[in-house]
């Protein structure tokens, strides 16, 4: 087994609903980055980025990613702009299994306005988020390319996405 199981992809693609199947499927830790973030500020993540900025919410970020990896057999959530900086990309990379969920713009749009205090979501800010989410997903493709398994997530329950991540784990990763 890898050090740790890293999910990656945009907000919306089910990094914390498949994490926390996993988590339970494989009996291991859930790290949610996030979650660490809000921890670490005291305040919500749209809080932190209107208060300190996005250059201060990145650099705690980028710290928290490199505790969170230096731990083993935990499945790691990365906030979906994580592998943008280098660092994290490198550290995600070695020695763990990074997984990327995907779906599609207007998929990811749907499922984050169906979740709490979507409004305050950094990302969707603006008159058009759907052409937000479809050029910050230009912009990542590199970021997002670091990934040993691409997941599709479109109209899939994520007990089948799971099955699919755990019986690639199974089969020797191929
Ligand atoms: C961000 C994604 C969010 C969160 C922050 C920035 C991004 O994480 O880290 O709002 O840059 O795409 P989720 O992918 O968990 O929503």
């Amino acid at each position: 087994m890898p050090d740790n199981l890293v999910l990656i992809g945009f907000s919306g693609t089910g990094k914390s609903t498949i994490g926390r199947l996993l988590a339970e499927r494989l009996d291991w830790p859930l790290v949610d980055v996030d979650a660490e973030i809000v921890r670490h500020f005291g305040k919500s993540i749209g809080a932190v980025f209107a208060a300190e900025g996005e250059v201060a919410f990145r650099a705690v970020e980028r710290q928290l990613v490199a505790e969170t990896l230096d731990g083993q057999r935990q499945i790691v959530s990365l906030g979906g702009g994580a592998m943008v900086d280098l660092e994290s990309r490198a550290l995600a990379r070695r020695g763990n299994v990074v997984i990327r969920l995907e779906a599609r713009p207007e998929t990811i749009l749907a499922r984050l306005w169906r979740t709490p205090n979507a409004e305050e979501r950094p990302m969707l800010q603006g008159e058009d988020p759907l052409g937000r989410i479809r050029s910050l997903l230009v912009a990542r493709a590199d970021a997002y390319a670091n990934a040993n398994l691409v997941v599709d997530t479109e109209e899939k329950a994520p007990e089948r996405v799971v099955e699919e991540i755990v019986g690639w784990l199974e089969r020797g990763r191929t």
